[in-house]
């Protein structure tokens, strides 16, 4: 019998401009598909994207700018978890192909761009 996925979704920014589209629920084996946005300005360009399980920490999946390729962190790779970054103010990120444990809290935080050293 197919299971429901469920995929929560909170955009983080240090204003309250970040739109955001909290829940979905997928049927097992279809796609997750989270996009996020903002209206800051370009310098903006850079986005994150955490998942956290239940009962897990928060793990960084894959750091995206508007010039690919997109950093993944170890144990997630780009075809599960495809991002696209078009433009400075929008990103998405897609759970490919979800399973019931894909289901948990997904996090996209945006961030500026700084040559100096964070
Ligand atoms: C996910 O949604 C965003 C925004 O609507 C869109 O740009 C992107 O192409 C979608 N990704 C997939 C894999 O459908
Ligand atoms: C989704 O996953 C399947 C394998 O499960 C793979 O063949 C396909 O290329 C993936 N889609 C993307 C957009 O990476």
């Amino acid at each position: 019998m197919e299971q429901l996925v469920q995929v929560i979704y909170i955009c983080l920014s240090d204003g309250s401009d970040v739109n955001q589209t909290p829940l979905l629920w997928v049927i097992e084996g279809q796609s997750a598909n989270m996009s996020c946005s903002h209206t800051k300005d370009a310098t903006y360009f850079q986005m994150y994207w955490y998942q956290q399980l239940p009962g897990q920490n928060m793990k960084l999946i894959v750091f995206t700018t508007t010039t690919p390729p997109h950093k993944y962190e170890q144990g997630f790779d780009k075809e599960k978890f495809p991002a696209k970054k078009k433009d400075a103010q929008t990103g998405s990120l897609t759970v490919n192909n979800s399973k019931p444990e894909d289901s948990g809290l997904y996090f996209c935080a945006v961030s500026k761009h700084s040559d100096a050293a964070d």
